[in-house]
């Protein structure tokens, strides 16, 4: 089956892009609870979505919207440090959103980064995603919604150019070495994004606006770009990227 073709939606700025980015997620959960039960999120790290984070959780018009106690947290990567480390993608959600809304404790599915090696945090959290969407072993989780952002080097979650994780068919979440860090990331692998009903990647600034029309508008070569890995055959996925980052796109 084809690739579903991605949807671009090119917003002013990323203030503008963290308000329609608020507006799409809450009218996707709003929209699947009306026939589930749950919506599971997976949130991505970086700086980009901290605008998003802050408005959902603290903009009354969109707070009230949901009911978040049926709301799962997940993180498709993870950097291996203690939740209340700087640079803890679960430390920089928990701060901006999830400590300001209803969500259940239980709720929330952070890598245990701290009681593990980062192989067996990549093991155990393979685990725990298992239990949550209750799939056999050996079955794709389909998350309902996937937050994604591309570093101006053309990776996404901590799938980075040239590493092992870019190849990996069978495992669901795996720790990749990263060079240039010198440091293992736990990451969800493409396996498991191009899964999900809804995939959204969230772009913004001027110095990935080269990167950005490589990966949409260049040929495949998802070992240098492996952003463009992101190629569901049965989910959707939207690109909200602010003019900046638009600027080599021609739209
Ligand atoms: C991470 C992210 C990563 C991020 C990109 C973009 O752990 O850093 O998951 O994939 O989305 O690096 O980062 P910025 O939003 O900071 O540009």
């Amino acid at each position: 089956m084809a690739p579903t073709d991605p949807e671009i939606q090119v917003v002013a700025d990323s203030k503008g892009m963290s308000r329609t980015a608020a507006q799409v997620i809450v009218r996707e959960i709003a929209q699947t609870l009306r026939t589930k039960e749950s919506f599971t999120m997976v949130l991505s790290g970086g700086s980009t979505p901290r605008g998003l984070y802050t408005l959902l959780g603290t903009d009354a018009s969109f707070r009230k919207e949901i009911e978040w106690s049926k709301v799962h947290f997940f993180w498709g990567d993870e950097r291996h440090v203690p939740f209340n480390h700087p640079d803890s993608n679960y430390r920089m959600a928990h701060e901006m959103m999830l400590s300001r809304l209803p969500v259940p404790p239980g709720n929330v599915h952070p890598v245990k980064t701290e009681q593990f090696d980062a192989r067996g945090a990549a093991e155990a959290y393979e685990r725990e995603i298992c239990t949550s969407l209750q799939v056999a072993s050996r079955q794709i989780p389909r998350f309902d919604c996937v937050l994604l952002g591309m570093g101006p080097d053309g990776h996404t979650a901590s799938l980075f150019p040239g590493t092992k994780a870019i190849h990996e068919q069978e495992r669901l979440v795996v720790a990749n070495w990263v060079e240039k860090f010198k440091t293992y990331r736990i990451t969800m692998t493409a396996t498991v994004f191009n899964n999900a009903y809804f995939i959204i990647f969230l772009v913004s600034g001027g110095e990935k606006a080269e990167t950005l029309q490589r990966v949409l508008l260049g040929r495949q070569e998802p070992d240098r770009f492996p952003a463009q890995l992101i190629r569901p055959t049965q989910g959707k996925v939207l690109w909200l990227v602010d003019r900046a980052a638009a600027s080599r796109l021609n739209l």
